[in-house]
């Protein structure tokens, strides 16, 4: 299959490409879509054959379920069995953007959409793009992030077709993704509130919202082997370069020790901007050390970027866990497998 490449910059000088992409979809295609996030590789919700194919192009377990994306509250409302009120208050607070809820199941969307759950994640993206083609379309879209099971997320339409080109049937080419990581996921399926993966809209924010939310374990370490997991997406090894990653945790004059002493062929290292120069191996940066928005608009491109430097070690410093870059940290350390090694 060939993979169409569709331009679409401005919603209505490019209309024409984006009814292209919104037919392609009614006729259960895969398209890859911008978001502010991350790219998503979206098809019709209710189409189960289109979002089997989700699951094959992308290699992605059958146990993990997707995140619908809608453009009103009134899409939401044929997609969940009931609308909390705590869910209202959320969606005028933090909505359109990046943030996602998971709801009760209406009997409308596919088991398989939900990976057999229950429960719906819903979310209403901020990118016009994405939600002029809901709009277009008149479909919910079903989307994981448009790369590989396992790999990092794209964060442009080229990274969507280095991992997926000939596998779907077309990818929307468009600006990057502002925000750079996956949207902040909380259930409102249980009590507390919990967060289940922490993204742009951050923590801090929630709690003003939301005081007795819970941070779910599997935010920060690694879920045990066997146990049920509330995010199942949180159990996998994520992110991940083929590298191998190792987060040191420690100040950076310990990091460029430990570096120095643990040198071999393909050893990089991870760093903030400006650090670079004082390693003695190459480099890759990810943004500075006190502002977490650009580390997590950068960190996908970063660990992609090792993979194509020929990178097998890579030493990588450990972000801040405040604000977005609880965030930033959330990814680093799957893609780390968990391994950090304290200084
Ligand atoms: O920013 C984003 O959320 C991007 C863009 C494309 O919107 N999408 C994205 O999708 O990151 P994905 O499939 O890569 O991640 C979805 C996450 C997974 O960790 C999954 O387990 C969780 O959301 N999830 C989805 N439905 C769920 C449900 N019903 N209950 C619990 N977790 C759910
Ligand atoms: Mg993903």
């Amino acid at each position: 299959m060939n993979t169409l490449r569709l331009t679409v910059f401005d919603i209505e000088k490019d209309r024409e490409n984006l009814i292209k992409a919104a037919e392609i979809l009614k006729s259960g295609g895969l398209v890859g879509i911008p978001t502010e996030t991350v790219y998503g590789l979206a098809a019709n919700t209710f189409d189960e054959e289109a979002v089997s194919n989700i699951f094959k192009a992308k290699g992605r377990p059958q146990d993990n379920p997707l995140i619908v994306h809608v453009s009103d509250m009134e899409m939401v409302k044929e997609l969940v069995s009931e609308l909390p009120e705590k869910a209202k208050l959320c969606a005028e607070k933090f909505w359109p953007g990046p943030f996602t809820m998971v709801l009760p199941r209406g009997d409308k969307v596919p088991k398989s959409v939900s990976a057999g759950l229950d429960t719906v994640a819903v979310r209403m993206p901020s990118n016009l793009v994405a939600r002029e083609l809901i709009k277009v379309s008149g479909l919910p879209l079903a989307a994981p992030s448009a790369n590989l099971s396992g790999s990092p997320s794209p964060t442009t339409a080229d990274h969507v077709l280095f991992d997926l080109d000939g596998k779907i049937d077309a990818v929307i080419v468009s600006d990057k993704c502002d925000v750079g990581l996956e949207s902040t996921v909380i259930s409102l399926c249980c009590e507390p509130p919990r967060l289940l993966r922490p993204g742009g809209v951050t923590l801090e924010q929630l709690q003003e919202m939301l005081p007795d939310i819970v941070v779910d374990k599997a935010v920060l370490a690694q879920p045990e082997k066997g146990k049920p997991v509330a995010s199942p997406g949180m159990k996998y090894k994520h992110y991940s370069p083929k590298a191998r990653v190792i987060m040191l945790d420690g100040e950076f004059e310990d990091f460029k020790n430990y570096v120095a002493d643990h040198t071999d062929d393909g050893t990089f290292a991870l760093v903030f901007e400006g650090e670079e120069q004082e390693l003695s191996v190459p480099c890759v940066s990810f943004g500075h050390k006190d502002d977490e928005l650009e580390q997590a608009a950068v960190l996908f491109d970063a660990l992609r970027e090792l993979d194509s430097c020929g990178c097998k070690v890579c030493y990588a410093r450990v972000p801040q866990k405040s604000g977005v870059g609880l965030a930033v940290y959330n990814r680093l350390i799957r893609a780390a497998a968990f391994e950090v090694v304290t200084l």
